[in-house]
């Protein structure tokens, strides 16, 4: 099982919070860009034989392609890997964007999950994020497409906003659930470099929200979701009835991806491969067949420490037999472990450590103090 990933770096508007690679001015440059994506799905065909059970469309702002575009890359990968007959197609999408037409089209299209970008229901935090949608076109956006036959649906929200009260976060959350999407991600603001957020921080126009109140909204969302029975699979991610995103949950299993356009992201369990984040770069290398990329091979430590970073994020923990293959717990290690235990933080199961509801609250803190240094 095997995941492609392809990063569309169009968007229409620069939210205030957003370090991902995209540009605004992409009229001029999209043919150009979606063929070399195109050609670099080819030219790469050989690195993944395996079946391939996801395709995410992720950016940037995917939903902003015509259905040619989406053909052409779709065709391509379709005639170049071996696909899987229950393969989950996502593409994230744009509130604004989703008219019943394109709607429509990417049905036609066998696209078959929609990660919309809702990210709040107060229009006034929406214009500080500086979104291009309001909060009634993200919930039209969520009742269209399921109108249209979309069932597997995921919505993004952000907490931790700096106006943000616990009373109106639990509104956001009854909102959310009220649409029943089979999915939801929430994700906690950061304030990212070269962000007009950094800038506004840096002048002293925003003070992020205390730690103390955005860790509170985090367990009032587990709380609340988890009571409308959306399950907390991930730190992030809920889903109901068990509908977790095929590919993000691939991602954190370890399975190998293949990362297309500029800036995305590859893994085969030996290398890291991240394409150059420069849109022209990128078209002028992979047209050249010249290197396109950077790339690294993981150290033992390196692929330890991931195991710990992403195992603790889920249900399914950290794996024990994983950890013996890379030689297994020295002394500190163990106790590390059964101080966490005895903290009331972590639960030892047969198979995994699994974080508990305290520990989740700390689990990129508790996977730090796993991690090992490299030797080299
Ligand atoms: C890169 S965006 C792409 C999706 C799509 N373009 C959109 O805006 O909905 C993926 C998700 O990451 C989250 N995100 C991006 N930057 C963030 C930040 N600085 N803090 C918190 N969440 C962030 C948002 O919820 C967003 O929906
Ligand atoms: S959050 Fe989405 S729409 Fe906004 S700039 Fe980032 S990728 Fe583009």
């Amino acid at each position: 099982m095997a995941g492609l990933y392809l990063h569309i770096p169009f968007c229409k508007k620069r939210c205030s919070y957003c370090d991902f690679h995209f540009v605004t001015n992409f009229q001029k440059h999209r043919e150009a860009l979606i063929l070399t994506m195109s050609k670099e799905i080819e030219l790469r065909k050989n690195d993944l034989t395996e079946r391939i059970d996801s395709i995410y469309f992720g950016g940037g702002t995917p939903s902003l392609l015509e259905k040619h575009e989406f053909e052409l890359l779709l065709n391509s990968i379709s005639s170049n890997y071996s696909v899987g007959d229950n393969i989950e197609i996502t593409i994230e999408a744009n509130p604004d964007d989703c008219s019943e037409l394109k709607l429509q089209d990417w049905i036609n299209l066998g696209i078959n999950r929609l990660s919309i970008g809702l990210q709040s229901f107060k229009d006034g935090e929406l214009e500080w994020m500086n979104r291009s949608h309001t909060t009634e076109q993200g919930i039209s956006a969520v009742k269209n497409a399921q109108k249209a036959g979309f069932s597997n649906i995921s919505i993004d929200l952000i907490y931790g906003l700096p106006e943000l009260n616990k009373e109106e976060w639990l509104i956001s959350l009854k909102n959310a659930v009220a649409l029943n999407p089979s999915h939801i991600s929430a994700y906690c603001l950061t304030v990212e470099p070269k962000t007009a957020l950094h800038k506004w921080t840096s002048i002293g126009r925003f003070n992020p929200l205390d730690e103390e109140i955005q860790n509170e909204q985090f367990e009032d969302l587990i709380l609340f979701l988890e009571k409308h029975n959306y399950e907390q699979y991930e730190i992030s991610n809920f889903a109901k009835n068990q509908s977790y995103a095929k590919h993000n949950t691939a991602y954190w299993e370890g399975k190998k991806y293949l990362g297309f356009g500029p800036s995305a992201h590859s893994y085969d369990r030996i290398n890291r491969r991240w394409n150059i984040s420069n849109n022209s770069v990128y078209c002028k290398n992979v047209g050249l067949n010249s290197l396109w990329y950077q790339q690294e091979e993981l150290s033992k430590e390196d692929q330890w420490n991931e195991l710990f970073l992403t195992g603790f994020r889920t249900k399914w923990g950290v794996n024990k037999k994983s950890i013996e293959l890379l030689g297994g717990l020295n002394d500190s290690e163990q106790k590390m472990l059964s101080k966490f235990i005895s903290l009331g933080l972590l639960i030892n199961t047969n198979t995994s450590w699994i974080l508990t509801f305290e520990g989740k609250k700390q689990a990129d803190g508790l996977a730090s103090e796993m991690f090992r240094l490299n030797n080299n």
